[in-house]
């Protein structure tokens, strides 16, 4: 026979583990959804320049894909975006001295997306980045700016 309490106890449980399971579908379903936009925002304001599979374009634009630069500057990564680049710089032993715009647009959601994308497709060694260390760096980049 079940008491009161004990029925209770199963609904909370149940509670608790339908809240789980819907959990757990939302994150994997969103994971996906999360990447798209990276992707989209990568393929609007990124590709023209660095290619639709991040390979650059030959000693005029350097490649964001498998990129030594990349790993090595990646602290600089969201200011680099954000405030442009030019000088010389060396990606993968070749020397560019090209210049890149600053990319305003961005809100620290976009840019989070992008940066997980980024990191997702090509170097999956790296951790996730988090909207609220984005929003921090990027209101840092404007003022170095
Ligand atoms: C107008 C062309 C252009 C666009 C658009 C552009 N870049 Fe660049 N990017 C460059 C050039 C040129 C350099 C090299 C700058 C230099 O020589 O100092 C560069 C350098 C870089 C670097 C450092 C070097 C490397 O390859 O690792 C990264 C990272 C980068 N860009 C990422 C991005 C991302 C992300 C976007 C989109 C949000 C973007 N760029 C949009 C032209 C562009």
């Amino acid at each position: 026979m079940y008491s009161l309490k004990n029925i209770r106890l199963t609904n909370k449980l149940f509670l608790f583990v339908f809240t789980l399971a819907l959990s757990l579908t939302l994150f994997i379903h969103c994971q996906p959804e999360v990447f798209a936009q990276g992707e989209r925002i990568y393929q609007s304001k990124c590709a023209s320049c660095h290619m639709e599979e991040g390979q650059g374009l030959g000693e005029l634009i350097p490649p964001v894909a498998a990129s030594d630069y990349y790993l090595q500057h990646y602290d600089e990564l969201v200011c680099n975006i954000i405030n442009g680049m030019n000088g010389k710089i060396i990606v993968n032993g070749i020397e560019y001295e090209g210049e890149m715009l600053p990319i305003r647009s961005l809100t620290a959601a976009e840019m989070t997306n992008l940066i997980n994308y980024m990191n997702h497709k090509w170097y999956p060694e790296l951790q996730a980045v988090m909207m609220k260390d984005i929003q921090l760096e990027m209101d840092e980049c404007l003022m170095k700016k």
